[in-house]
C-alpha cells in the first residue's frame, strides 16, 4: 500500500468517526467522508464497510445510487455558472457560451487534463445580483461577457502554473 493510500485511509477514518450523526449508517459516514475530503476513494468504501459491518459491494450500491458523490479527485479549479430562471433572463447563456469556448468544453465537466471544473447551478442564491457565477467558490455578481472571460483566463493561468 502506498503512502498516499494510507493518507487517504486515515483521512476516511477520520471523517467516518468523527461524523456529526447521532445514527451511524453507511449513507452517514460516506457524507461524512465527502465532506471532509471531497471525494469518495475505494480506501475509504472499504472503511465504511468496516465500521458498518456491511460488504465493499453493499457501500458501493449506497454510493453510486446518489449522484453527488464523486469517486475521483475533484478538479483544482471550479466555475459554476447560475442556470436559474433570473439568471437565465439576464444573459447567463452568453457568458456561459463564453466560458466554454475559453475553456475547450461543449458542456459542464471537467478539462481533460482535471485542473478546472464547470459546473451549471439552478440559483447560487443571489438572484438580485445576476448574472451570477463563481469562481473557485467566490460569487461574482452582474457578471458581463468581458467579467467572465477574464476571471475565466486568470483561474485557467492559476492551472497552468500548478
Ligand atoms: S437565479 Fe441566479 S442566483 Fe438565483
Amino acid at each position: 500500500m502506498t503512502t498516499s493510500q494510507n493518507v487517504l485511509r486515515e483521512k476516511a477514518r477520520n471523517a467516518i468517526e468523527t461524523q456529526p450523526y447521532k445514527t451511524i449508517t453507511v449513507l452517514s459516514s460516506l457524507l461524512s467522508v465527502q465532506d471532509s475530503i471531497g471525494w469518495i476513494p475505494s480506501e475509504a468504501l472499504e472503511e465504511v464497510a468496516r465500521v458498518t459491518s456491511s460488504t465493499v459491494n453493499d457501500v458501493w450500491g449506497v454510493a453510486s445510487f446518489y449522484p453527488n458523490f464523486r469517486f475521483t479527485l475533484p478538479p483544482k479549479n471550479s466555475i459554476e455558472v447560475c442556470w436559474g430562471p433570473t439568471c437565465h433572463v439576464l444573459g447567463a447563456q452568453s457568458i456561459l457560451q463564453h466560458i466554454l469556448a475559453e475553456v475547450g468544453l461543449e458542456n459542464e465537466g471537467e478539462t481533460s487534463d482535471q485542473h478546472l471544473g464547470l459546473k451549471l447551478n439552478t440559483c447560487l442564491g443571489v438572484c438580485p445580483h445576476g448574472p451570477v457565477a463563481s469562481f473557485n467558490h467566490r460569487l461574482q455578481g452582474k457578471m458581463t461577457k468581458e467579467k467572465a472571460l477574464r476571471l475565466t483566463k486568470s483561474l485557467m493561468k492559476e492551472t497552468q502554473n500548478d
